[in-house]
This record gives structure tokens, sequence and C-alpha cells, in this order.
């Protein structure tokens, strides 16, 4: 449906006032801390490293955004989204306040931005449905904010069980009415989905 034709990385946030004033859909990416956020965009935007990734968890800490540039494919338009990458949650080994603080940050974000486009909740392919992201999808229920749940590091189960699996997922994350986008960056799996639904929040 579009084609990405440039990505920038615009600014980092932790307060609302740091936010850039644009006036473009955000497309915020979400979930828990090393499930593969960062490398999503990296993968999406076709960028070796616009985003920062980690092996460790809590790589992530600042409210990042990147500026889209892309073409429609139908009537060749020129559009713009932002992409934002957003700290990820429940990881065990940071102190209270941290944790405290990055709440905040997250809560944050999704109480001031006004012009969000959708956000993808990212899930790790191989664990079960966790409360925190269950939490997650029932405030963008909530709010009505047009969400994508994403089963991330697909390439790490076999090809023939990643269909059953984003089904089992599914019912535990209690989603009725979504699939649930398989994602590899790795293997570079599941992009056009992912850029074919954030067309059909644009245009
Ligand atoms: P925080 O910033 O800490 O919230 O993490 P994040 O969600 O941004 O995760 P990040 O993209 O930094 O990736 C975490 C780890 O998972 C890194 O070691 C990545 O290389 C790895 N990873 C990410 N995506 C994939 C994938 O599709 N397949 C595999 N096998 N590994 C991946
Ligand atoms: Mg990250």
């Amino acid at each position: 449906m579009f084609r990405i034709l440039e990505s920038k990385f615009i600014t980092s946030a932790v307060k609302s006032d740091q936010y850039p004033a644009s006036a473009f859909q955000d497309f915020a990416f979400v979930g828990k801390s090393n499930v593969g956020k960062s490398s999503m965009i990296n993968t999406v935007l076709n960028r070796k490293a616009i985003a920062k990734v980690s092996g460790k968890p809590g790589k992530t800490r600042l409210v990042n955004f990147f500026e889209i540039r892309f073409k429609t494919l139908e009537n060749e338009d020129i559009g713009f989204v932002n992409f934002v990458d957003l700290p990820g949650y429940g990881f065990a080994k940071v102190s209270k306040g941290d944790r405290a603080a990055w709440k905040k940050m997250i809560m944050t974000y999704f109480e001031e931005r006004v012009h969000l486009g959708g956000v993808f909740v990212l899930v790790d392919i191989r664990h079960k449905a966790d409360p925190k992201d269950i939490l997650m999808i029932e405030m963008m229920k909530e709010s009505k904010i047009p969400f994508a749940v994403i089963a991330t590091k697909s390439d790490k189960i076999v090809q023939s069980k990643i269909q059953l699996t984003c089904q089992k997922l599914k019912v535990g994350l209690g989603l009725t009415d979504q699939e649930i986008i398989p994602f590899s960056s790795l293997k570079k799996k599941g992009i056009d989905k992912v850029i074919n639904w954030i067309g059909s929040k644009t245009i």
C-alpha cells in the first residue's frame, strides 16, 4: 500500500514538553523489555541501527521519535508519519524508582499524544500471554486506540507452529476481532503486513 522512502531520528524525550511538535500521526511500539521493539523499527525501516538494540533488557530508556517519509503506491502521494520507540516494561532487574519512572514515561506518552495513528503491541512468540500485555491491550481498547499485536522472534520456533502459536496467543490475550502478525527481524518476515497496516490507518 505504501513504500517507505526515508527515515530519520528526530529526538528523545522524557517529559511531554520535549515531544516534537509534529503534525504527523504517530505509530508507537510498546511491549516488554527485550521483546524486539527497536529491532522491529530498524527492520521495517530497512535501517541497520536507527533505533538502538541490545541483548540486555532495558536498552531503550527514553521516548524516541523518528520521522518517516513514505510514498503511496496508488496515487503517488508523499506522506509522513512518526515512529515512536518506547521503553519496555516488565524488566525485573531495575529499581522500584526506575520502574515507576518508566511507567510514567509510557503513560504520559499515551495521555499526551493526541495524533496517535496506531500502536504495535509486541509479544514474544515463545511466551504465554502476559498480564502486563493484557493490561496494555485493555488500555488500547478502552481508549479506542487502533492497535495491532505482533508476535516477535518468529524465527525462534519452527515455521509449521507459527500459525497455531499465534492463534493460542490471540485467545490468551483476549483478542477477538484481529489476528496476530508474526514477525522476525532476524529473517525479515512480516514487514509487508506491518506496512500495509500502517497504510490502512493513514490513507
Ligand atoms: P528494550 O529497549 O530493552 O525495551 O528492548 P527492545 O524491545 O527494544 O528489544 P531489542 O530490539 O533491543 O532486542 C532485544 C534482543 O532481541 C536483541 O538481542 C535482538 O538482537 C533480539 N531480537 C530482536 N528481534 C529479534 C528477532 O526477530 N529474532 C531473534 N532471534 N532475535 C531478535
Ligand atoms: Mg528498545
